[in-house]
């Protein structure tokens, strides 16, 4: 994240996420029994797990998108689980940055407005949000695609665009959930190495769910979420 000028937010100080007996149920099955994990600031670790065991739902928790039964999530010393919907919205605007496995590109917004989104949801002008954009799709290899439209770009394209957002407003800590699963060995290569690059670059904590040993191989360290919990794997 070079061309700190261009960028209305300034680079955050690395946070570490602290995930503390969190438990969740859906309509009466306890999906997450006090589970508890600990990212150091700065670390990336894979979160490994069978599908159906709930990482998706502890990405969601983590960034205040559901309610937690029970526990404590610490995004750096913000306990994400006190906190009212409103300030979780802000906390996510301001230190988070979530990638989906489909993309969830705005279809009618060009691939630079999207990118800017984030930006311009916290309140930067929008000029500024702009160049900021371009910048960020300058370093995922799309600066000749900025005025496309998400239908005109490929899957491994609308996935950088992806990335791209996600990052532009210099988030402290990067949510991945299985973020090559759409993508083919090669193209998955390159958003893997751009998730590597760019989340070292800028100091960001990174928590990213995948099945594939090729995403996992860029993390500090493993986990796994399965029916005994979440433990180190
Ligand atoms: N909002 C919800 N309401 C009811 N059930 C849900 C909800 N969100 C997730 N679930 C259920 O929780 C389980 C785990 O889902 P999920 O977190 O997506 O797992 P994973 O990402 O590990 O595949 C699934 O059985 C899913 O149907
Ligand atoms: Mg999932």
């Amino acid at each position: 994240m070079s061309g700190a000028g261009a960028a209305p937010l300034g680079r955050q100080q690395a946070c570490g996420l602290l995930i503390d007996g969190v438990t969740k149920s859906f309509e009466g099955r306890k999906l997450l029994d006090a589970v508890s994990m600990r990212i150091a600031p700065g670390e990336s670790v894979a979160l490994l797990g069978e599908s159906g065991t709930g990482k998706s739902t502890l990405l969601n928790l983590i960034a205040g998108l559901e309610p937690v039964d029970a526990g404590r999530i610490l995004i750096g010393d913000d306990d994400v689980c006190a906190m009212s919907a409103r300030a979780a919205a802000e906390l996510r605007g301001r230190r988070i940055g979530f990638v989906f496995q489909a993309f969830h590109l705005l279809p009618y917004l060009s691939a630079e407005r999207n990118v800017a989104v984030p930006l311009l949801l916290s309140g930067a002008e929008p000029g500024q949000a702009l160049a900021a954009a371009r910048e960020l799709l300058d370093q995922v290899g799309l600066s000749d695609r900025a005025a496309a439209m998400p239908r005109q770009l490929s899957g491994g394209e609308q996935q950088r665009v992806a990335l791209a957002r996600a990052l532009v407003h210099r988030p402290a800590l990067v949510l991945a959930d299985e973020p090559t699963g759409n993508l083919d060995p090669a193209t998955a290569a390159v958003v893997l190495r751009l998730i590597s690059d760019r989340v070292r670059a800028s100091g960001a904590t990174l928590l990213m769910v995948t099945h594939s040993e090729q995403a996992a191989a860029i993390a500090d360290r493993r986990w796994r979420l399965d029916a005994g919990g979440l433990h180190e794997a």
